[in-house]
């Protein structure tokens, strides 16, 4: 028991005979071969259908993996819940909602529009996320160039994710770059409607934004920052205070309202969790005050969520009592 303590693995295997539950979960998922790879770069496209992997980091630090959890993915959308963090904790709330909403938009995550105040409806979002990095950019230690303002931003995504592995994918950014006109329509449409805090540098607030989206990571790792956001803040491996709990709650309600795009209302009804998905696949689940989950599997069903962890997400809650309310 105390090897296994020190290892970080579960050390009670049959607590509610949960890491079994979670592998019955696992292969149940397994044999789901609905859904389509992202196709819109080269990169993603070539991603094998039949990757599978789910990892548990419970807030006392426990541990358990199954499946493809040490092969990395590209962020990609799941990087939006952890820019929005960055951007609250160091500019708090007033200061981030003068520039994004709290609605979700019950559009495509990707769409051409604004809100009624004309502000992205939230972080969640392509539109939000393009503006959060305006924040991060221009708002945070402004006189960083934008090679320091990586180094800050891995840095604090390092620290969410306890020191673990995380790196940068160069092919993907460039492709993402490079099949960008929506997210370049984008820029330039809440550049028209004065969105931004400093209009001048909208070429590298979109580098930038690809930049989040190509950080790489794999579900064990990805497991630690859904950790950090259950357990307050605190990096359950490290115990480092990374975020305030005041960012951190204000990040899971967007999580649930709108962290599964159009899917979000139907996923917070049924599943009841904070969670917020990516086109590569992956999926962060936050259970508040008990343990993260990162699932990664790359079919997306049409709205972009990945099916094999939407189903895990169900299954989970038809045995567990985790659905919020
Ligand atoms: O901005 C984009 O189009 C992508 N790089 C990230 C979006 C994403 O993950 C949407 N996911 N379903």
């Amino acid at each position: 028991l105390i090897s296994r303590a020190f290892r970080h693995q579960f050390i009670i295997p049959d607590w509610f005979g949960f890491t079994k539950h979670i592998e019955d979960f696992y292969w149940k998922c397994k044999s789901n071969s609905e859904g389509k790879v992202a196709s819109y770069i080269p990169q993603l496209a070539r991603m094998n259908p039949d990757y599978w992997g789910v990892s548990v980091c419970t807030i006392d630090g426990q541990r358990f993996s199954i499946g493809d959890t040490s092969i990395p993915f590209t962020l990609q959308s799941c990087s939006k819940p952890l820019t929005y963090a960055i951007a609250l904790d160091r500019l708090g709330q007033e200061v981030v909602h003068q520039y994004v909403g709290q609605e979700p938009s019950g559009r495509n995550f990707n769409e051409l529009v604004l809100d009624y105040n004309k502000k992205p409806h939230n972080p969640m979002i392509n539109a939000g996320a393009i503006l959060v990095c305006s924040l991060l950019k221009s708002l945070i230690k402004p006189e960083m160039t934008l090679a320091e303002k990586f180094d800050f931003t891995v840095n604090y995504f390092k620290k969410l994710a306890g020191g673990e592995n995380l790196g940068f994918n160069n092919a993907i950014f460039l492709s993402e770059r490079e099949a960008a006109d929506r997210n370049y329509a984008l820029g330039f449409y809440m550049r028209e409607h004065n969105c931004y805090p400093d209009k001048s540098n909208l070429k590298e607030i979109l580098d930038f934004y690809f930049q989040c989206c190509s950080m790489e990571a794999n579900c064990d790792t990805m497991a630690v920052v859904a950790a950090t956001l259950a357990n307050g803040g605190i990096c359950p491996i490290t115990e480092e205070k990374v975020l305030k709990p005041d960012s951190v709650r204000d990040v899971l309600s967007l999580m649930h309202s709108c962290g599964m795009y159009d899917y979000s209302g139907q996923f917070a009804f049924k599943v009841g969790i904070p969670a917020k998905s990516g086109v590569s696949g992956s999926l962060l689940v936050v259970i508040p005050n008990v343990m993260g989950i990162c699932t990664w599997s790359p079919p997306l069903d049409p709205l972009g969520n990945s099916c094999r962890g939407v189903q895990f997400c169900q299954e989970l809650v038809s045995e567990f009592n985790f659905h919020r309310y």
